[in-house]
């Protein structure tokens, strides 16, 4: 197992690229299910999780290539349905193979997720909405197993919470469904917006992108022809390194950015007194002259996204008074904190609210890594820590951060990837 040494405090400057979005990627390739036949798709990001979902749909059958940020991908040559325990467990984004495979072939079996560090995660909203559609769902095992012989027929779904994967599983199952689907209470995330336009671009007639109720036209199982297309750029990536500028009052510029998708980050870091340039493509931001607390609360796009919250609560520590970061998404999505405070962080835990007091002085400690943000939080308060940081299980880090340590070191931060002597 790797770990990351990262010496501090250090200065960073110039800019980072930022790579194609994750959460977008996931799903985008997912939908190749529905596709008649080959997919080409650029700029998509080379990290653990991305690469977990294509053997998974390898497994299944389907013939890909993952090379220089490209996806080559052929679905045609699936001939199984099943989603084993292994792959599964790895990575609970697997279910958003269960609405194209249920759509496409009319019965599919995916291992139930299980828990993960951040919270239960369930997905029952998911398995719901199929049933509204015509499915037959049962718990088997520990498996998902779902048929629909007669295939998939257009519903009214009304989700009771946003569900970010939930929508993205509803709408690929939709495009092939008999029918009108229309799903209200929507996710309005980026990442599925460009789901649904790359869908309506290739001939799946769907009204309402990008707002809480969608309206998808089934195609009755006749598959799609998808064109080429590129993945959107990372929004919570961008967000990160914007932070490790922040954290380290420094200057630093973003390329390949969507500047509109990060609204909610940068006003905080407005609000906290740093100076951002927006230039569409890219972003600068600037140092602040006194970093000011910050109140945040979690909320679903176009919200103050959850995905940033620890990021922000590693932030909060060098800012001059207290701030208070409620997270509203995720009942167990604090476990950055403890970490923290190894460093040095004073840190106030009530529930789902931590209130963080500053202008704390961190040290460099021996860390470990509990999920793929907090992971990134740590790396943020080692850049400012004084001395030397361990973050220890870094393959959460892998998970979604694509050359993360290239490109800060590239920026002037001092970090070494080696391995664990055990
Ligand atoms: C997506 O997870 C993202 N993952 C997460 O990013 C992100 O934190 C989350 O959305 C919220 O923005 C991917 O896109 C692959 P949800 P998802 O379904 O879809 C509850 C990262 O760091 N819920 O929107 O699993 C659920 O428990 C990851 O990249 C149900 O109750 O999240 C949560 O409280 C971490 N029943 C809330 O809804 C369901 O059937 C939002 O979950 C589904 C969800």
């Amino acid at each position: 197992m790797d770990y990351l040494k990262i010496e501090g405090p250090v200065y960073l400057e110039g800019s980072i690229d930022i790579s194609g979005a994750k959460n977008a990627a996931l799903p985008l390739i997912a939908s190749t299910i529905l596709a008649k036949d080959d997919v080409c798709i650029s700029n998509v990001p080379e990290v653990v999780d991305i690469k977990t979902l294509l053997k998974l749909l390898g497994n299944l059958g389907a013939e890909f290539e993952l090379k220089n940020n490209q996806v080559n991908i052929n679905t045609s040559t699936i001939t199984k349905t099943t989603a084993t325990y292994d792959i599964v467990r790895t990575m609970r984004a697997s279910i958003l193979v269960l609405g194209p495979i249920l759509a496409r072939f009319g019965h599919c079996e995916v291992s139930l997720p299980g828990g993960c560090a951040i919270g239960q995660r369930p997905i029952d909203l998911h398995l719901k909405a199929l049933e509204q559609m015509g499915a037959n769902i049962s718990i088997e095992s520990g498996y998902v197993k779902a048929t629909a012989k007669d295939g998939l027929k257009g519903a009214d779904i009304i989700f009771d919470k946003i569900t970010v994967t939930g929508t993205a599983n509803v709408v690929m199952a939709a495009a092939l469904a008999k029918g009108k689907t229309t799903i209200t209470n929507a996710a309005r995330e980026p990442e599925v917006v460009q789901l649904c336009e790359v869908l309506n671009q290739n001939g799946v007639n769907i009204k309402g992108i990008g707002t809480s109720v969608l309206e998808i036209e089934g195609r009755n199982k006749e598959l799609v022809e998808i064109k080429p297309f590129g993945i959107i750029p990372d929004r919570i990536e961008a967000g990160t390194y914007l932070c490790a500028a922040a954290i380290t009052n420094s200057t630093l510029t973003l390329n390949n950015v969507c500047t509109k998708h990060l609204g909610s980050v940068t006003a905080k870091l407005e609000e906290m007194g740093f100076g951002i340039e927006d230039n569409q493509e890219s972003i600068t931001i600037k140092p602040a002259k006194v970093i000011k607390p910050v109140r945040i609360v979690t909320q679903e796009y176009p919200g103050f996204p959850t995905d940033m919250q620890a990021q922000f609560l590693a932030l909060a520590t060098q800012a001059e008074g207290a701030s208070v970061i409620e997270e509203r998404l995720f009942e167990n999505r604090f476990m950055h904190v403890s970490e923290l405070q190894r460093m040095g962080a004073d840190i106030a835990l009530n529930g789902n609210v931590a209130t963080v007091s500053g202008k704390t002085p961190l040290s460099g400690a021996d860390v470990m890594a509990t999920d793929l943000r907090a992971s990134s939080a740590l790396v943020l308060a080692a850049l400012v820590a004084r001395g030397t940081s361990n973050i220890h299980r870094i393959y959460h880090l892998d998970r979604g951060y694509d050359s993360l340590e290239e490109k800060l070191v590239k920026v002037g931060a001092k970090i070494q990837r080696l391995k664990e002597s055990i």
